[in-house]
């Protein structure tokens, strides 16, 4: 090393004392976007062919296919899935099959014990060959893309009762635990929802930080660049620069106070890491359940005899996965508009407090209980396959 790059090596590393910042940081620029409309890939997620292994979490490589202008997940003993959108705040994964297929996925074979990602939950459902033309009844739908024109798979819930009816008009394929929400029910493509736990970049997304490695090595994750939480990293390259060259003078005295400097980061990135917890137990205790006036004055919708709603795709309660009947009360979320049985989004939104399907939180509302509105649909069609 010649004696201006060890200048400037102590230099880095004296600063790196006083103001903490992951090294991957600026090894790590905002990821290329794949192409219009895909999500921007940033930690814990890092583009394979693109960014260096400490970009991004293991587990968490995506690939691009420029061609196609497609991010694709490889997820071990479950295959290739597209990326269709990132919740980094949520920390949910919406994948799809690269083949518009997600019912032959979850038929073959859907294990994700070998992944960070797991299902937000499961039904249990059975798959069946269907030779004659079965009209779909309650609790039944069709996997368009496994059917053909001379046989039909449809799946139903093992514990409804449409079960025992299937097994004795068709043909057990086989019983499948399938993951949920799954999107455009009862398509054969749309996209299901995964999630992951590790790391925990929650607060930190929220809070407007970076998220990423501590260090060189090792799987310590920290936020940096909080907006209130110390100088903004302009400012921070500005000093690096700036305090550069009067900091060849301190050099000579550096040594002196080393083994309190080191001290003293230790405890900042103590400071640093335990931050997140605190923000996350906050943040659960804020979103966990809607209160009854709320969950009340959300509007409900008695079904007509020919059940049509006014979102056409939804035919079916995603919570308890059954096809909405005639005369049955469903609720909306009127934040995003999305339909439920009463009971089952009641329930869902004491516990969970957020759309099942989008994930939105909605708002609280802590005014005295307004009259609800009960109003009905009396119209054509709503056709129960797409
Ligand atoms: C369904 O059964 C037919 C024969 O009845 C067979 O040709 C077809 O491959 C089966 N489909 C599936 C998905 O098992
Ligand atoms: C179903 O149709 C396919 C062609 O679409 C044919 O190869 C197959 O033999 C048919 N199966 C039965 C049971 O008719």
């Amino acid at each position: 090393m010649t004696t201006p790059q060890l200048i400037f090596s102590f230099t880095i590393l004296f600063l790196h004392l006083i103001f903490p910042f992951p090294l991957t940081d600026a090894n790590c620029p905002v990821a290329p976007s794949c192409g219009p409309g895909t999500p921007t890939v940033r930690f814990p997620f890092r583009l394979r062919d693109t960014q260096s292994t400490r970009c991004g979490y293991p587990g968490f490589d995506l690939i691009c296919n420029n061609q196609t202008q497609t991010l694709t997940l490889n997820i071990p003993n479950a295959g290739n899935f597209t990326v269709n959108d990132i919740d980094y705040e949520l920390q949910a994964v919406h994948v799809g099959d690269p083949g518009l297929c997600l019912a032959q996925r979850f038929l073959q074979t859907f294990n994700l014990s070998a992944s960070p990602f797991s299902p937000v939950f499961t039904v249990n459902f059975g798959f069946f060959n269907c030779s004659e033309n079965i009209p779909l009844f309650s609790g039944t739908f069709q996997a368009m893309c496994l059917s053909r024109d001379n046989f039909t798979v449809l799946m139903t819930p093992t514990g409804f009762s449409s079960y025992a009816t299937l097994s004795s008009l068709c043909q057990l394929i086989g019983n499948r635990s399938v993951p949920g929400p799954w999107t455009s029910w009862p398509g054969m493509g749309g996209s299901v929802q995964l999630i992951w736990n590790q790391p925990d970049c929650r607060s930190c997304e929220e809070s407007g930080g970076a998220c990423g490695f501590m260090s060189s090595s090792g799987l310590e994750i920290g936020c940096t660049n909080l907006p209130s939480n110390g100088p903004p990293r302009s400012i921070k390259y500005g000093l690096i620069i700036g305090v550069g060259i009067p900091g060849v003078l301190c050099l000579i005295g550096l040594g002196c106070y080393f083994g309190s400097k080191v001290k003293m980061y230790d405890q900042r990135r103590n400071t640093i890491t335990e931050l997140p917890n605190t923000i996350v137990s906050q943040r659960d205790v804020v979103i966990c359940g809607l209160n009854k006036f709320t969950i009340d004055s959300y509007p409900k919708t008695l079904l007509g005899e020919s059940k049509r709603l006014p979102e056409p795709n939804q035919n079916l309660c995603s919570i308890c996965l059954s096809e909405y009947q005639p005369k049955e009360i469903l609720k909306t979320i009127p934040e995003c508009n999305h339909y439920f049985h009463i009971d089952c989004i009641d329930e869902w939104l004491r516990v969970k407090g957020t759309c099942p399907l989008c994930r939105n939180s909605p708002q609280q509302n802590f005014n005295e209980l307004s009259p609800s509105t009960l109003s009905s649909s009396s119209s054509t069609s709503f056709s129960a396959s797409s």
